[in-house]
C-alpha cells in the first residue's frame, strides 16, 4: 500500500476549517475547551449536511428511485470509510447507532442475552454512567454480578486489583479507553489480552479516544468498540458500534422494525444479515453520510502531529495550573491526554465555570456523568477543560489568566 504523505500538522490552518471558533461570546473571542462534551464541526461537514438536506434527502435501502439509490450508496460508502478509519475487517462489522450510549445499550441487551445467572461483568471505577447503568440493568434482569476494578488517587487503574477481579466467571470487560473526567488512557490492549485469556469478551468505550488517537480495532483485538460521531467532528445523533463479525452473528437483534428483517409473517420472522440486523428503522441518514465526511476530513490531516499537539497542550496547561495555591488537579495519571479537571479549595466548580463563561471560555463543570468517581475523590464535581487539536497554547494562557481572575473574585 502506498502511504499518503500529509502536510505536517498546523494548528493555525486547522482552525480556519472551523467557523464556530471564529465568534465572540460576551464580546470576547471564544475559547472552546468543552471538547470532551462535543467537538465543533469543520466547514466541509457543515456543507455536507446542507447539501444532503438541500438536494439528496431520501430514505435508504428501500427505494428504486434515483435519490434513494444515491443516498443508499453514500450511506454505505460512509460505512466503508469508517471501517477503514478504525481498521475493521469488514464493513458489516460497523453498525450505525445513535451514539456511544446506544452502542453500549445494544451490547448489554443483545450480548447480555447470551449470558446466564452468576456470570460476571467487569468495569472500572472511572466509568461514565453510560458504561455503568446498562450493566446494572442487565445484572438485575439476568442475575449477573457487576464487579468494579478500583483506581488509585492519581486516577490510574490498579492493575493488580484488576487481575484479582478478572476470572473465568468474567464474561465481559467493559472499560473506557480514555476517561472523560480524568483524561487517563487505560492500557486497553494489555487488559484485552488478559480478559481474552480467561475467555471474557471486551467492550471498549471509545467516546473519548476516537478523536485523540489512531484506533485500530484489529490491533487492539477488542470485541466491541463504541463511539459517537459528534465527538469526532461529525453530527450528533449518530455513532458506531464495531463488533467482531462472528460475535455479532451470534447475538440476537436489539430492536425490531423495518430493515432488520429478512421475512416477516405473523407466525415467524427471520432477520436480515449484518449490519442491518442491528439497524431497525430509518437511521440518521444525513448523520451517517456526514460522519463519513468527517472521517474523510480527518484522513487528510497529520493525526500523529495533531495528537502530539494535544499532548503538549495538556502538559502546558497542567504545568501552569499546578502553581496555583489551593488548586488540585483531579486525574494525574502518567498516561493521560486532553483533559484537565480541577477543584479549588472553598470554591464551587459551577462558580468558576460561570465566571470563565463570562470571559468567553467554555468549560464543563459538575460530575461529568461520573458520580462514583466524584464519590471516590469526595468532591461534588470539578471544572473540566478538554482540548481538541484546534486549541492553542495562547488560548491556554488566556484560560489560566481567567482562572486566576475568577479565583480572586470568588475568594
Ligand atoms: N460524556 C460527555 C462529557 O464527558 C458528554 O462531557
Amino acid at each position: 500500500m502506498t502511504e499518503i504523505i500529509k502536510k505536517p500538522f498546523n494548528v493555525r490552518e486547522i482552525r480556519e476549517e472551523f467557523p464556530a471558533l471564529r465568534q465572540e461570546i460576551y464580546g470576547k473571542s471564544l475559547i472552546y475547551f468543552d471538547n470532551g462534551a462535543t467537538s465543533q464541526k469543520p466547514q466541509i461537514v457543515l456543507n455536507a449536511i446542507n447539501k444532503f438536506y438541500s438536494k439528496e434527502n431520501a430514505n435508504i435501502h428501500r427505494g428504486v428511485h434515483f435519490m434513494s439509490q444515491k443516498a443508499t450508496t453514500e450511506f454505505e460508502e460512509a460505512r466503508k470509510k469508517i471501517q477503514h478509519f478504525i481498521n475493521a475487517r469488514k464493513a458489516e462489522e460497523v453498525i450505525f447507532t445513535k451514539g456511544t450510549t446506544d452502542g453500549i445499550n445494544l451490547v448489554a441487551s443483545s450480548y447480555g442475552e447470551l449470558l446466564t445467572a452468576g456470570d460476571e461483568i467487569l468495569i472500572t471505577a472511572m466509568e461514565h454512567h453510560s458504561n455503568i447503568v446498562p450493566w446494572q440493568l442487565l445484572c438485575q434482569r439476568k442475575g449477573l454480578i457487576l464487579r468494579v476494578a478500583p483506581i488509585n488517587f492519581k486516577g490510574e487503574l490498579i492493575v493488580e486489583e484488576f487481575d484479582i477481579l478478572l476470572s473465568k466467571k468474567t464474561k465481559l470487560l467493559a472499560i473506557t479507553h480514555i476517561s472523560n473526567t480524568l483524561g487517563t488512557i487505560n492500557p486497553v490492549k494489555e487488559l484485552t489480552q488478559k480478559a481474552h485469556a480467561v475467555g471474557a469478551k471486551v467492550l471498549l468505550d471509545g467516546a473519548q479516544s476516537i478523536q485523540h488517537m489512531k484506533i485500530d480495532v484489529k490491533d487492539l483485538d477488542c470485541d466491541f468498540y463504541v463511539f459517537s460521531s459528534h465527538k469526532l467532528f461529525g453530527p450528533t445523533g449518530i455513532g458506531v458500534l464495531y463488533g467482531k463479525e462472528d460475535l455479532l452473528d451470534r447475538m440476537p437483534p436489539y430492536q425490531g422494525g423495518g430493515d432488520m428483517i429478512s421475512r416477516v409473517t405473523f407466525e415467524h420472522t427471520s432477520y436480515n444479515e449484518l449490519p442491518f440486523k442491528f439497524e431497525a428503522g430509518t437511521p440518521h441518514i444525513a448523520g451517517g453520510i456526514c460522519l463519513g465526511t468527517s472521517v474523510g476530513f480527518l484522513n487528510s490531516i497529520d493525526l500523529d502531529g495533531a495528537q502530539k499537539h494535544e499532548g503538549e497542550l495538556t502538559k502546558y496547561a497542567e504545568h501552569l495550573l499546578d502553581t496555583f495555591e489551593g488548586l488540585q488537579i483531579i486525574g494525574e495519571a502518567k498516561n493521560k491526554t486532553s483533559v484537565i479537571s480541577f477543584t479549588v479549595d472553598g470554591i464551587h466548580p459551577f462558580d468558576i465555570g460561570t465566571l470563565l463563561d463570562k470571559q468567553g471560555i467554555a468549560v464543563r463543570t459538575g460530575h461529568h456523568c461520573t458520580q462514583p468517581l466524584m464519590d471516590f475523590y469526595k468532591i461534588p464535581g470539578t471544572t473540566r477543560a478538554s482540548f481538541a487539536f484546534y486549541n492553542t497554547k495562547e488560548e491556554i494562557d488566556l484560560f489560566v489568566e481567567a482562572v486566576e481572575k475568577s479565583i480572586n473574585m470568588l475568594k
